[in-house]
């Protein structure tokens, strides 16, 4: 299989992934656009790029291009990504997927015509603490999951404009997506109510009324989740957090955005059990799945030491989101590679993506209950 060439488009907070695109073994080339060139030429200059276009349309031109990584401002994302697989291109896609339901009709019809690959690049999914979640959760210590929850409280408060006012459910997907994997089934229905009040230039560009929205999911296996998510105009630091209550065991994390599980675990026998007192759980790194090339992009800068390369990788203070970013090109890369759907399925993409939507259309309807459709 030849390598690729892949053009990542956005570079706020997409400049985080050029490093490792470039470090990729199966990545012959990485090209950039950003409609900001000063930004774009500052990006290149520090890896040493050579391939810039001048447009989007350029970049879907280039015969030369497989794949193509979008990191640009939400309103973008429908429309660019139905237009990277029209174009027979594989695409990623950062959160969230769309802001309409219409919009994702689009991508999947777009995905179904072309046969490309979309992959949503939560990050979420790959944190550490998920990926140890998952791990214990796949070996059988949680027991039944009885109950999910997901928060994500965050201030948007002067970042660009078009986050200005957005309804807390658009951008659902770090709370939603580790419960509703962890669920193991689709979500079927989703009810939902807004909270709080915002001054009026916040109500204007989305018509949304809340800062603050929590839903409850019901999945089709029978389990419940809840998820919250506030905004605007709400005193708390970042956090993302999810909790997976077991008939054995619980994890729960996000009391602080830091790298710790608390465990409890249940002992004696299962008629007269009591709950051990809740323990830190560290998360420890998870790096041995990647190449080489970019196992040092779990660490945050200056943390990874090529004397002690082992013991760096898993000592060292994770990088951005936990350290997701290089999981994530890193199955992007090979579900192209090896002609295969990538781990965040498209139909999972669809179904959280779209119960975000319509939990914000449940709370203007005052808690209304609301199916999911399929794609
Ligand atoms: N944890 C996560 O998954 C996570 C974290 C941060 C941001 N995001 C997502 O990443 C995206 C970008 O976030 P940000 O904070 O960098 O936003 P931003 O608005 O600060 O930056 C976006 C960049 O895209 C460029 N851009 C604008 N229009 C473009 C176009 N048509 N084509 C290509 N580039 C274009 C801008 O010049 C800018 O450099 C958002 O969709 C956000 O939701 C996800």
């Amino acid at each position: 299989m030849k390598k690729l060439g892949v053009v990542l488009c956005g570079l706020g907070f997409g400049a985080a992934f050029a490093p490792i695109y470039c470090a990729h073994p199966d990545v012959a080339f990485t090209g950039l656009f950003d409609p900001d060139t000063a930004r774009m030429k500052e990006v290149a200059q520090t890896l040493g790029i050579k391939r810039l276009y001048g447009s989007f349309q350029e970049v879907l031109q280039d015969g030369e291009v497989d794949a193509v990584h979008l990191v640009t401002p939400i309103p973008a994302h429908e429309e660019q990504a139905a237009a990277v697989l029209e174009s027979g291109r594989h695409c990623a896609c950062t959160v969230p997927m769309a802001l309409t339901l219409s919009g994702i009709r689009q991508i999947a019809r777009a995905r179904e015509k072309s046969g490309k690959i979309y992959m949503l690049m939560e990050t979420t999914l790959y944190t550490r603490q998920y990926l140890n979640a998952r791990r214990m959760l796949d070996a059988g210590e949680l027991g039944r999951v009885q109950l999910l929850r997901g928060v994500h409280y965050q201030d948007m408060e002067n970042w660009p404009e078009y986050w200005l006012g957005l309804p807390p459910m658009y951008y659902a997907t770090h709370a939603m997506s580790p419960i509703a994997a962890m669920a193991g089934a689709r979500i079927e229905r989703v009810m939902c109510y807004g909270s709080g009040s915002m001054r009026p230039a916040l109500r204007t560009r989305y018509g949304n009324p809340y800062p603050a929205e929590s839903a409850l999911l019901h999945f089709e296996n029978g389990l419940c989740g809840e998820v919250t998510r506030t905004l605007f105009e709400t005193a708390r630091t970042y956090l993302e957090g999810f909790y997976v209550y077991g008939s054995r065991a619980s994890l729960e994390w996000g009391f602080k955005d830091s790298d710790d599980l608390t465990l409890t675990r249940l002992e004696g026998a299962p008629h007269r059990g009591f709950a051990t007192p809740s323990e830190n759980l560290r998360s420890p790194a998870v790096f041995a799945n990647l190449p080489e090339e970019i196992r040092r992009f779990t660490l945050a800068q200056g943390q990874y030491d090529p004397t002690q390369p082992e013991k760096s990788l898993t000592e060292g203070a994770p990088g951005g989101h936990h350290g997701s970013h290089p999981h994530l090109v890193h199955e992007f890369v090979r579900s192209i590679v090896e002609q295969r759907q990538p781990a965040i399925g498209f139909d999972f993409a669809c179904n959280v993506s779209a119960a975000g939507i319509l939990a914000h259309a449940s709370a203007l309807a005052g808690g209304k209950e609301i199916e999911i459709p399929r794609f």
